[in-house]
């Protein structure tokens, strides 16, 4: 069993969003693997609903980002006490769209993983192959059962190709060396054209898709591919 990530990143309106889910609930729901959707925060009650009113048990929420702070007074935050009953279980975080444009240094990444974990959310921490070390080494002792590392490499975000298969277990072999025996997932340009060799691979857990997801037959034709 994949775990494959819709991250629609800042897309999307209500309309939109309706149209996807009706688009892609009936199919994705059929498949055997868990897949998860990280909306914009305005649409996760929307599409919480969603999933729960078709029976779609593999489908599962995340969201983009989270508040470094708990509860308290950080006007405009997102923190885990305001998702409380919405059902969120994942949380992309330390993404390098953060970071280059929010700024986000790797001790406030290390506080979201550990906000996400008091809190009973799966981070799904973003690296590359050079903040590893220092994004492991921010983050202190954690327990790797309780995290997913996605690698994914800048130079691949949002082009039209993915890293070499080559790279990924490479990469995969850094993280385990930094983090321990984690989950371990790729995203950079996955579309319903990646190689097969990626897609199907057994040492890769899962994909974050961005732009691939945006479209839904798009991106229930990846999910058709495992
Ligand atoms: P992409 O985005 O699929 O558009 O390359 C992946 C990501 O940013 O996680």
């Amino acid at each position: 069993m994949k775990t494959i990530i819709a991250n629609w990143k800042s897309n999307k309106n209500e309309h939109d969003v309706t149209t996807w889910l009706d688009i892609a609930i009936p199919k994705l729901k059929a498949s055997p693997h868990e897949i998860v959707i990280a909306p914009p925060f305005p649409f996760l009650s929307l599409v919480k609903n969603y999933i729960s009113q078709h029976g779609a048990k593999n489908i599962k929420l995340g969201v983009q980002d989270l508040s470094p702070y708990p509860a308290g007074s950080y006007t405009g935050a997102v923190g885990t006490k305001n998702l409380e009953g919405l059902s969120v279980l994942y949380a992309i975080l330390g993404h390098s769209e953060r970071r280059s444009h929010f700024h986000e240094s790797e001790q406030e990444i290390a506080n979201k993983v550990r906000e996400a974990g008091i809190s009973g959310i799966t981070p799904i921490l973003c690296v590359t192959r050079q903040n590893i070390t220092s994004l492991a080494n921010a983050l202190g002792k954690i327990d790797p059962t309780q995290i997913i590392i996605a690698y994914e490499p800048v130079d691949h975000i949002g082009t039209t190709l993915t890293d070499s298969l080559e790279n990924i277990l490479g990469t995969k072999q850094l993280a385990k060396e930094a983090f321990g025996k984690t989950r371990y997932i790729y995203g950079g340009s996955v579309n319903p054209k990646s190689d097969q060799d990626i897609l199907t691979h057994t040492e890769i857990d899962g994909f974050l898709i961005g732009m691939a997801s945006l479209d839904p037959q798009e991106f229930t034709s990846i999910v058709n591919e495992f």
